[in-house]
């Protein structure tokens, strides 16, 4: 990393894939290898509070939401400070860059023994599935870039990001904090699940998070040949491979395997992959938006 470097490492939320986030280099591999557009930024993790209030302002609300969530799955949209080293490119020359301090044990020790923030974003080609497994990494990220193995990941859904800069706070990514959590301290807090503001998260874009079979999702049928992707106790069957996010209906657990299930039905010899009903509330809503972008034409 201090050489201008890639390197592949856990997080509480996925895998990212991680480069020096005041370094051009570092960061135009990351763009290119990922086969990402530029003008989607990328966002910087940071070992504790103190590292980002050297590089960003924060306002009450900002404190709010970190007191509660840092270190852990929250990002925050964060205006930044003129003498901020933070590389302009990597949020498309704006000022507003996404910030977050990971809660695993080997991201932190990683963020600790240097003494720059790294830019990461998921550690996937662009619109594919994460990754929540070292497995699941794609056969050119494993062969070019070096992996810090730290097994599953504990949530298996990426951070939620909150934009903290207008008088109403919005959320732009639902993750593996859900609307219900954030509502316990910000009651007004809204999720923009509006495609007309799809550009202030441009990760947002309709294709997203997808397999390379098509999927379909909400299915009261399985088709013939199709996998299927179970969710509680629900009656489906398919007539070639069954995975069941969560036998005993427990959204946590679901959201833990739906990368990882996706993954491997996607590997499966099958003609699509079916989705049983996941409600929408709590961490339902998350795997549901995922879900919905998964399956996006
Ligand atoms: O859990 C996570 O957030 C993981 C781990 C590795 O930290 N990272 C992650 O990064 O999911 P990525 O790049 O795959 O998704 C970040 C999303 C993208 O949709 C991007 O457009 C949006 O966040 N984003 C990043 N910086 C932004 C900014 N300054 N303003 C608006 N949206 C931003
Ligand atoms: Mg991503």
């Amino acid at each position: 990393l201090k050489k201008g470097g890639l390197v592949i490492f856990p997080t509480e939320t996925v895998y990212g894939l991680g480069g020096d986030a005041t370094n051009w280099s570092a960061i135009k591999k990351i763009y290119e290898i990922k086969k990402r557009p530029l003008d989607n930024p990328i966002i910087c993790h940071f070992k504790n509070i103190e590292a980002i209030e050297e590089n960003f302002i924060l306002n009450d609300i900002a404190y709010k939401l970190a007191n509660k969530f840092w270190p852990g799955p929250l990002t925050l949209i964060l205006e930044k400070k003129k003498l901020s080293n933070i590389c302009p490119n990597l949020s498309n020359q704006k000022n507003y860059v996404g910030c977050r301090i990971p809660s695993n044990s080997i991201a932190q020790e990683l963020l600790w023994n240097i003494d720059f923030p790294i830019a990461a974003p998921s550690a996937n080609i662009s619109t594919k599935l994460s990754s929540t497994k070292v497995n699941h990494l794609s056969k050119k990220l494993k062969k070019e870039i070096f992996v810090l193995n730290g097994g599953r990941s504990l949530y298996g859904l990426e951070s939620t990001i909150i934009n903290v800069n207008n008088k109403n706070p919005k959320i732009l990514r639902l993750g593996s904090i859900t609307q219900e959590q954030l509502n316990e301290l910000i009651p007004d807090i809204v999720f923009e699940n509006n495609r007309r503001f799809s550009t202030s998260s441009p990760g947002q874009q309709k294709k997203h998070y997808a397999p390379n079979l098509p999927i379909r999702i909400n299915v009261n049928e399985v088709l013939d040949g199709e996998a299927l992707l179970n969710f509680g106790k629900s009656k489906l069957k398919s007539n070639t491979i069954e995975l069941n996010l969560s036998s005993k209906g427990d959204l946590e657990e679901a959201a833990k395997n739906l990368y990882d299930y996706l993954h491997k039905l996607d590997n499966s010899k099958c003609t699509g992959i079916a989705v049983a009903p996941i409600p929408n509330h709590n961490l339902g809503k998350t795997i549901n938006d995922r879900l919905t972008r998964a399956s996006a034409n």
